[in-house]
């Protein structure tokens, strides 16, 4: 039987394939090699934010878990978490700092979930997890039963920036319903900077983000017996410094036909027609406020880095 996330990657195919311009969404991209992938780009001299954003949470650490602290301990969610190098800066300080808590991670991915708890166990095993497979929306509406105790949600990664403002808007919205008066919710999100900084970051130089879009592809290739070659795409970036946005896309290099079998789908492209896979917004504190607004939330402070390149800011209900 399908899983809930195949049922919904197929829907993106069959829609996502058939519009035009055409798109995929880019929650698909991790599975094993796609989280194997991020975690390289994650390494990439060019990939700034995780190292932005792992020296905001080392510098700060004593302060942010004492906005997290609770007398009778609290629920620490984290919605995306990824492989969670960077959480376990937080994790160990809870730890060193003997609060009380339990760490609930969210993704989409189930593999690196399965990889995120052995390690966790392995390297912090005073920390007790339990792990849920699903994406964002759908275990938002969970998020409310988590009321005996305070709720810290957590977002990293600025994960905020692959949705579109009405989408990100949707998602604080949701957030903030389910949160009690005592509840936060520390979320980071890549600033605006340089234009060609944040090309870059999503265009290196050895191809990994190339890859990284393209097992999109590839999952459908292997999930649903279509004959993508990967080779007849390649990959672009673009930034656009009025709106913020990055967008990344693969383009058909020639006319092309891809058939898709387990979909009874025959997919035509036209040379360097796109598929938009990835959006990548980057913020000011102007933004970050107008968000806030729109979501009844209200910031309580915030903390970057000695560029100000990234900032994590705590929100409360308002
Ligand atoms: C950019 S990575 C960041 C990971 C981690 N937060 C970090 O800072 O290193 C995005 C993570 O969110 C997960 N993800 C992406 N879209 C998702 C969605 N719609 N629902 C749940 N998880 C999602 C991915 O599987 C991935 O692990």
């Amino acid at each position: 039987m399908k899983t809930r996330t195949q049922t919904e990657f197929e829907r993106n195919i069959r829609q996502g394939l058939s519009d035009h311009p055409k798109h995929l969404h880019s929650k698909f991209i991790y599975n094993k090699e796609g989280d194997a992938l991020f975690q390289q780009i994650m390494q990439l001299p060019e990939y700034y934010l995780t190292r932005a954003e792992f020296d905001i949470l080392e510098q700060n650490k004593t302060e942010i878990c004492q906005h997290f602290y609770a007398k009778d301990g609290f629920d620490l969610i984290e919605l995306g978490a990824g492989d969670g190098q960077k959480t376990k800066l937080i994790l160990q300080e809870l730890v060193d700092k003997k609060m009380a808590f339990n760490y609930l991670p969210i993704d989409i991915s189930q593999n690196v979930l399965y990889d995120l708890k052995k390690n966790i166990e392995k390297e912090i095993p005073e920390v007790p997890v339990q792990c849920q497979q699903g994406s964002y929306f759908d275990v938002l509406k969970d998020l409310a039963n988590y009321n005996k105790r305070k709720k810290v949600i957590i977002v990293l990664g600025s994960n905020i920036g692959n949705l579109l403002h009405d989408e990100a808007i949707d998602f604080l919205q949701q957030i903030q319903q389910s949160m009690g008066e005592f509840d936060m919710l520390f979320m980071g999100f890549d600033q605006k900077k340089h234009p060609q900084k944040i090309v870059n970051a999503y265009n290196d130089g050895q191809g990994v983000t190339e890859a990284f879009n393209k097992n999109l592809l590839k999952r459908i290739n292997n999930e649903f017996d279509a004959n993508f070659n990967l080779d007849d795409f390649m990959h672009w970036e673009s930034y656009d410094p009025e709106t913020g946005t990055a967008r990344s896309f693969l383009i058909s290099k020639k006319d092309q036909q891809v058939s898709i079998e387990q979909l009874d789908m025959k997919v035509e492209f036209h040379k360097w027609e796109t598929i938009h896979t990835e959006i990548s917004q980057k913020y000011d504190d102007h933004v970050v406020n107008w968000l806030a607004e729109r979501s009844d939330l209200k910031i309580d402070t915030h903390f970057t880095d000695s560029e100000e390149r990234y900032k994590n800011y705590v929100f409360k209900t308002s």
